[in-house]
């Protein structure tokens, strides 16, 4: 019985959510090139869990944003800058994206080697993109089913 019912429960996912996934993992600069859901892709930018249970509006202006809230520009002791998510908290080494590039280019560095200033040059990839209204509302659908489990349907006209 019961793997009848997660059978039907995986069949039921909303087309809408299948396109959506379709445009997130899209190659070569769709969403998964730097963020990461349901182990799937490469978690660059932020876990998009922390946004999945905003209202679609919301995720919407996240997503056109051109105003950044984390990433920085990192200066290297040899005189080399780039934009990219600041570093964990922990290691010597720190695993660092150069956001510039694309794909992100990961660059291995000293600590010690590294400075970081805002930056406020950055802009998200999506933010200068043309996605429809209709393209919108099916990545965000996704972002809500694979960071909230959502499938509640993302009305086009929600996040204009
Ligand atoms: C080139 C890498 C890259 C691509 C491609 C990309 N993002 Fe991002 N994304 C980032 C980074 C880096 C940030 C953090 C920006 C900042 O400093 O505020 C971010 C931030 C976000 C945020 C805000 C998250 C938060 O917690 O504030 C959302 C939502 C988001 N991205 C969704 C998407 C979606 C959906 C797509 C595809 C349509 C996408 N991103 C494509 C790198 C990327």
């Amino acid at each position: 019985m019961f793997w009848v019912f997660l059978l039907f429960a995986q069949s039921a996912v909303p087309s809408q959510i299948e396109r959506g996934q379709a445009l997130f993992y899209e190659s070569p600069a769709g969403c998964g090139t730097c963020h990461a859901l349901k182990g799937k892709g490469t978690a660059i930018g932020p876990d998009l869990k922390g946004v999945a249970r905003l209202s679609p509006a919301g995720i919407a202006m996240a997503i056109r944003s051109t105003v950044t809230q984390y990433v920085q520009t990192v200066k290297v002791k040899s005189g080399e800058s780039y934009p990219a998510m600041p570093p964990g908290p922990d290691d010597k080494t720190v695993k660092l994206y150069d956001l510039s590039k694309m794909p992100p280019e990961l660059h291995e560095m000293d600590r010690a080697d590294i400075s970081m200033s805002p930056n406020n040059s950055w802009k998200h990839p999506p933010s200068a993109r043309k996605y429809t209204d209709e393209q919108m509302a099916d990545v965000i659908a996704y972002v809500r089913y694979a960071g909230a489990g959502s499938k509640t349907p993302v009305d086009p006209a929600d996040v204009k």
